[in-house]
């Protein structure tokens, strides 16, 4: 459920219509609800509750969402943050998060992004290499720093999502192999400087079925007694992130309360504390993207919608031929067939192909939905657009809670040397 709804034939966010943010802060602007980023938080902590033997840890994958607000409202819920970048970690900090409730992933983590992981004693490092550990355990052991630690699991389980957001199969990069995972265990839980006391999983993003997340539990289970039975004390299991959400009207995914029922029964026996990474599935719905209709241009089929956000906005669709709903802010009832495209000069540029729509003119205000997650974090400023705006509804007050980047301030960072001068 979310906080984007019509009321007297506008859409509103909470209490605010979106008409409002677009004359205040011009479009494209991304617009996200507080209150629905705190329903999400809620039903995702109310669904884990009693998992483990211990609360569990809920690190938002700030990669998602990494807006400053989004991550305070978010460290209000009581959340964590996944981190994968000294970048993302300097902004879980800046939002309060306790460095305890920190989790840094990532197969390339520098030198630099460990040093100042250590040097703020974040909760956990999670390892996604041999090669990783050895240098991890390195730094700490150099500072006479002891660094919490689970080791990240490539159980090769196909997730049944986009292959470019599969993470857990044998050939992607992230982790390292089950088979390989007892003996490097080893090795590394030997390491000064190292805690190593646990495992970490995450198959992939946007998981439309429980079936894929259950089987890799289950191996990361028998990995759990095996490396007991070699005399390990396993006392952390990272189960990651992953959890789907509905990108089309009536699309049915599992819900939390679904995934939290599997996660008990999968790991009523491992005893021990449990750490999530939810994403999507906390800001995907929280969020839409805002854009005007340029013009409606005549096509050969269909007519094209060029509206005035575009793939560097929101890559999703380019990038994974993802489903946007779109639909308009004022919507009279009427409905056409569209291709709606925004205005950057390659055919990739396009958001849908004769899709059924609302009807718009030139001018008319349209919702990308389900834009909250992996939307502005992934802009560009390809054809020289600059950066869209971000704001943060609460009630029936809004905030801009990122300005919008000009092109020319993009321009203003670069440099012609004196010699072409
Ligand atoms: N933990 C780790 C280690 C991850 O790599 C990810 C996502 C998550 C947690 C959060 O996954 P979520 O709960 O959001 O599914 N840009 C793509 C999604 C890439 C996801 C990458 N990793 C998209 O727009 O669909």
């Amino acid at each position: 459920m979310d906080h984007f709804q019509y009321r007297g034939g506008i859409l509103h966010a909470e209490d605010v219509p979106l008409p409002r943010i677009a004359d205040k802060v011009g479009t494209p602007v991304y617009v996200y609800s507080r209150a629905t980023l705190e329903r999400h938080a809620q039903v995702f902590a109310a669904a884990l509750e009693g998992a483990g033997n211990a609360p569990p840890l809920i690190a938002f994958a700030v990669k998602s969402n990494p807006n400053l607000a989004v991550l305070k409202v978010l460290q209000r819920q009581g959340f964590g943050a996944d981190v994968v970048s000294g970048g993302e970690l300097a902004r879980a900090l800046a939002a309060d998060i306790s460095p305890d409730k920190i989790v840094f992933s990532g197969v390339g983590k520098t030198r630099a992004e460990i040093e100042y992981a250590l040097e703020q004693d974040i909760g956990q490092f999670n390892i996604e290499s041999r090669e990783e550990g050895r240098e991890l355990a390195q730094l700490a052991a150099d500072r006479g720093l002891v660094a919490q630690a689970a080791l990240r699991i490539n159980p090769d389980v196909d997730a049944g999502t986009h292959d470019k957001i599969s993470t857990g199969k044998a050939d992607n990069k992230f982790g390292v192999p089950l088979s390989r995972a007892a003996d490097v265990f080893t090795e590394l839980a030997a390491l000064d400087g190292l805690s190593l006391r646990g495992v970490a999983i995450h198959i992939g993003s946007q998981l439309a079925d429980l079936a894929p997340l259950e089987t890799a539990f289950a191996k990361i289970g028998g990995l759990v007694e095996t490396l007991r039975a070699n005399g390990h004390r396993i006392t952390h299991v990272d189960l990651g992130g992953g959890l789907g959400v509905p990108y089309r009207k009536g699309e049915v995914l599992p819900s939390p309360a679904e995934y939290g029922a599997m996660v008990k029964r999968m790991t009523a026996d491992l005893d021990v504390a449990l750490t999530f990474e939810p994403g999507r599935v906390i800001a995907g719905n929280a969020g839409v993207l805002l854009t005007r209709v340029v013009r409606v241009k005549e096509g050969v089929n269909d007519p094209f919608l060029i509206v005035d956000a575009a793939m560097n906005d929101l890559a999703r669709p380019a990038l994974y031929g993802a489903w946007h709903d779109f639909d308009a802010v004022a919507p009279d009832g009427r409905t056409m067939t569209a291709n709606i495209v925004g205005p950057i000069c390659e055919t990739g540029d396009t958001f849908a192909m004769g899709r059924d729509t609302d009807a718009f003119v030139a001018g008319d205000l349209g919702v990308f939905r389900t834009a909250g997650a992996y939307g502005a974090t992934m802009a560009s400023s390809y054809n020289s657009r600059g950066f869209v705006a971000e704001v943060l509804v609460s009630e029936d007050d809004f905030a801009i809670v990122a300005d919008r980047i000009a092109a020319a301030a993009i321009m203003d960072a670069e440099r012609v040397p004196d010699w072409l001068a």
